[in-house]
């Protein structure tokens, strides 16, 4: 009972259901024919043990336009259900898609692990590059995201397929990632569900705060010297806003979304495979 409330406490505050609707998409887009509502739930139940976990993690505040489940159930209990989503998660990818899309899971849940790691020993980092940025938003968030594209084509052992749809979720996922790295520079609580100005609070420096300190130099000698107060958050926010960093950023999210696109020439024209046009689009126009 315990963890069917804290899960409920967190999936029922809302949230897009991207990944879900990703995994039903793809496998009907290449003509998988199962049922297909325990594979969706594969891709949210890791997504939602993340955010439980990321949660504790970061000290956010608010998700999904709530407090964050953490400051309402304590960290033990929040961190244990995460685990506990991760697992079954796991179990029914095994008992709906198969070897080939369980073994890939696994790959999947190292690679968010690794990519929150990695972000973690960023932390406060001023001298990221734009290379390891890309591999930290690559595993913590687009690997999950390409393999719930994937899902479907790979529990009907479809490797070629399997293979483009991967490559559309990767890219989709790193359009998704910048475009939300983006909104906490630009976006607003009643949208996004969480604070804007948490990253740079935290020192977490991601795509726009690296291109803004490469066009303003001076913004990197002023963060050197410590945490700003929160005070002065809002006007480093729009310091980045204002240098046109949050437009470049977007500019090299839509980019990704236009190669995730392309792969999906090789797939047959279908409804399905147009929604997953139109939803490669969405991730990036809704930090415009
Ligand atoms: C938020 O993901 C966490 C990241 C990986 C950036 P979503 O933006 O998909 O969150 P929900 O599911 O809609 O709440
Ligand atoms: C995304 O990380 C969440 C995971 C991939 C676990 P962030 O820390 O960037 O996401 P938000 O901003 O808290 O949603
Ligand atoms: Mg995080
Ligand atoms: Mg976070």
């Amino acid at each position: 009972p315990a963890v069917t409330e804290i899960s409920h406490y967190l999936s029922m505050a809302g949230g897009k259901r991207l990944r879900p609707m990703l995994t039903a998409l793809g496998a009907r887009a290449v003509g998988f024919e199962g049922k297909l509502e325990r594979l969706m739930c594969v891709g949210e139940m890791l997504h939602l043990g993340s955010l439980l976990h990321d949660d504790v993690v970061d000290d956010g505040q608010e998700r999904r336009g709530k407090p964050a489940a953490q400051k309402v159930y304590g960290n033990p209990a929040v961190i244990l259900t995460g685990d506990y989503c991760f697992a079954r998660g796991v179990a029914i990818a095994a008992e709906d898609g198969g070897l080939t899309a369980v073994t890939a899971l696994a790959h999947t849940v190292t690679q968010m692990s690794e990519g929150e790691v990695l972000q973690l020993l960023n932390e406060g980092n001023l001298e990221l590059d734009l290379d390891t940025y890309m591999s930290i938003i690559d595993k913590k968030s687009a690997a999950l995201v390409a393999w719930c594209a994937a899902a479907g084509a790979w529990a009907k052992e479809d490797m070629e397929a399997g293979e483009a749809l991967r490559t559309f979720g990767h890219n989709v996922g790193i359009a998704f990632q910048i475009a939300d790295d983006v909104l906490d520079y630009v976006g607003e609580k009643r949208f996004t569900g969480k604070r804007r100005g948490k990253d740079l609070a935290q020192r977490k420096f991601t795509l726009p705060l690296l291109i803004a300190m490469d066009r303003v130099p001076s913004l990197r000698e002023r963060l050197s010297v410590g945490n700003p107060s929160p005070e002065r958050i809002p006007a480093l926010i729009a310091e980045v806003r204002e240098c046109g960093a949050a437009d470049e950023a977007i500019r090299i999210a839509q980019e990704r979304v236009d190669i995730a696109v392309e792969s999906l020439s090789v797939l047959p024209l279908s409804p399905e495979r147009e929604a997953l046009e139109a939803l490669a689009h969405f991730v990036v126009q809704r930090s415009r």
